[in-house]
């Protein structure tokens, strides 16, 4: 039998679990702002500069993923302990410089020490050895992100970015535009949520349940271990479209908002998550119809070309996912 986990103890994982998502979609969307922060900086200094700038936002995109490991392996343990996880973030802040990142980054990373110590110690009150090894884990990576945040906020001399002058042809995009934008955004983070939630969920329902036959055992494959690769390899695309829809965002010289919507859905059984998951993509192919639209409209082709494609996507994730119904 495997430990028994109170409901404070789930909920302390489940604030672990919020932090993940937040610091995982903060550094991705920082990631997608560096080349907006890039193009602004003095050009005597663009040499020197572009490089930081570029390993910099190396960096931010490698953790966003190690963040997003982080995640799915705590919530795991979570269905394994039989609780659920939450689907809601802390709050993302992204900044407006290289060092502004750093230092909330910073932040975000020493917060997490602090939980993950926390964690730490309640995993051993109660002899939960797994959660325990898992943490001091996911720990080490945090210290090791931790300093190299550090580094890049005691950077000195960053050039002042300012306000960009108005170009006439971004006025035409006006703040409903960008709100549909972001609204795309929106649902990206949500389908990255909702997938990696699902695809955990899977793995540890696989891992609780005792095989049915010795075709089973052996290929170790059934209904809930395919769907959970296919999760995993949707919401790796998602990941990306969420990277190039912000990045679009900063290029137009607006800002992202960070916001996970429609809040997502999970399920209980690779039946609910397969129903719940074509919602998820209806949804997505009906809002970037719109997008495509207004795109369209306002002459703004890149836009519609990035969106075009990403629908195709989303239309064969439909599919995919249409397959498994039973
Ligand atoms: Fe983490
Ligand atoms: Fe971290
Ligand atoms: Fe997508
Ligand atoms: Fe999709």
């Amino acid at each position: 039998m495997i430990v028994k986990a109170t409901d404070e103890y789930l909920a302390l994982l489940n604030q672990a679990v919020a932090r993940e998502i937040q610091v995982s979609a903060q550094y991705m969307l920082q990631h997608t702002k560096m080349e907006k922060l890039k193009r602004k900086v003095i050009k005597e200094n663009y040499l020197l500069e572009s490089t930081t700038y570029d390993e910099f936002g190396a960096l931010l995109k490698e953790l966003a993923i190690t963040e997003m490991k982080h995640l799915a392996q705590i919530m795991e343990r979570i269905y394994i302990l039989g609780g659920e996880a939450t689907t809601k973030p802390e709050k993302v802040v992204i900044g407006n410089s290289m060092r502004e990142f750093a230092e909330l980054n910073l932040r975000a990373e020493e917060e997490a020490l602090d939980l993950y110590r926390h964690i730490i110690e309640a995993a051993k009150g109660i002899g939960d050895r797994e959660t325990w090894v898992m943490f001091s884990k996911i720990y080490s990576d945090e210290e090791e992100h931790l300093l190299k945040f550090q580094d890049y906020s005691e950077m000195e001399n960053e050039p002042n970015l300012g306000e960009t002058p108005d170009s006439e042809w971004r006025s035409i995009f006006g703040e409903e535009y960008v709100a549909l934008l972001n609204k795309a955004l929106a649902s990206e983070i949500s389908a990255v949520v909702q997938y990696t939630t699902q695809h955990e969920k899977a793995e540890g329902l696989e891992r609780m349940r005792r095989k049915k036959n010795a075709l089973e055992v052996i290929t170790g494959k059934n209904k809930a271990s395919v769907v959970s690769g296919v999760l995993k390899e949707t919401f790796l695309q998602e990941m990306d479209h969420m990277e190039k829809i912000a990045e679009r965002i900063y290029e137009i010289d607006r800002e992202s908002i960070a916001t996970v919507d429609p809040l997502p859905e999970v399920g209980n059984s690779v039946n609910d998550f397969i129903k719940l998951d074509r919602k998820a993509e209806n949804y997505a192919i009906v809002l970037y119809r719109k997008v495509i639209a207004e795109a369209t409209r306002l002459g703004d082709i890149k836009t519609k070309k990035l969106f075009e494609e990403i629908i195709q996507d989303e239309e064969s994730h439909y599919w995919s996912f249409d397959d498994f119904l039973p």
